[in-house]
């Protein structure tokens, strides 16, 4: 284990494998019909990978970065388009994924944006939910796993910009906290 992880809560091959269910999952309900993949980078970069792999339609992936303002460990009230989609999605089914849903301000933000552009629909899909700290009413059409409020990484979540490449899900030890 890595020497900056207190607790593995999912391992690589745990991952792999509920991204194959949710594949399969968007695979049939979306059945016949096309998808635009909206991933938002960076950290639902390593689950977005693992994720269409298992979706068998025509899918198209674009990507977009916002930041929320506020400090690295949880997001502020408000969210700044950095970078946006490269395509038009009017008329189109899309399928918003991040890594983790915590507030929930973030998806709401970019559901609401996105919605704003006449596409056909628009879900969400998540490799995690930390369901207690949600201020608000968003839940993911699709969830990887439920996680107690704890701070983790590995997998595209970071700390501070670290540890996005781990291939596991990990709480972080305090003491890395106290470092920074
Ligand atoms: P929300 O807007 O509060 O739902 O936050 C979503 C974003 O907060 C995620 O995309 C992450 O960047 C960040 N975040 C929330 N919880 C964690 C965590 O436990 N580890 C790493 N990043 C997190
Ligand atoms: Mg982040």
């Amino acid at each position: 284990m890595h020497k900056d992880i207190k607790q593995v809560l999912f391992n690589e091959e745990e991952i792999i494998q509920r991204a194959k269910e949710l594949g399969e999952q968007i695979t049939n309900d979306y059945a016949g019909q096309q998808l635009v993949v909206v991933s938002l980078l960076k950290g639902a970069v390593y689950f977005t990978a693992e994720l269409t792999k298992n979706i068998d339609l025509p899918v198209r992936l674009d990507f977009m970065i916002s930041s929320s303002y506020g400090n690295d460990t949880s997001s502020a009230g408000s969210i700044n388009v950095i970078k946006d989609l490269d395509e038009k999605i009017a008329g189109k089914h899309v399928l918003i994924i991040d890594d983790i849903i915590d507030t929930g301000l973030t998806l709401e933000k970019i559901s609401k944006l996105l919605e704003m552009r006449n596409p056909l629909s628009v879900k969400t899909a998540v490799l995690l939910d930390k369901g207690a700290r949600r201020v608000n009413e968003m839940n993911a059409d699709y969830v990887g796993f439920a996680i107690p409020d704890e701070f983790v990484v590995g997998y595209g979540l970071d700390f501070a910009g670290d540890y996005r490449n781990l291939p596991i899900i990990g709480i972080l030890k305090p003491a890395v906290f106290a470092k920074k």
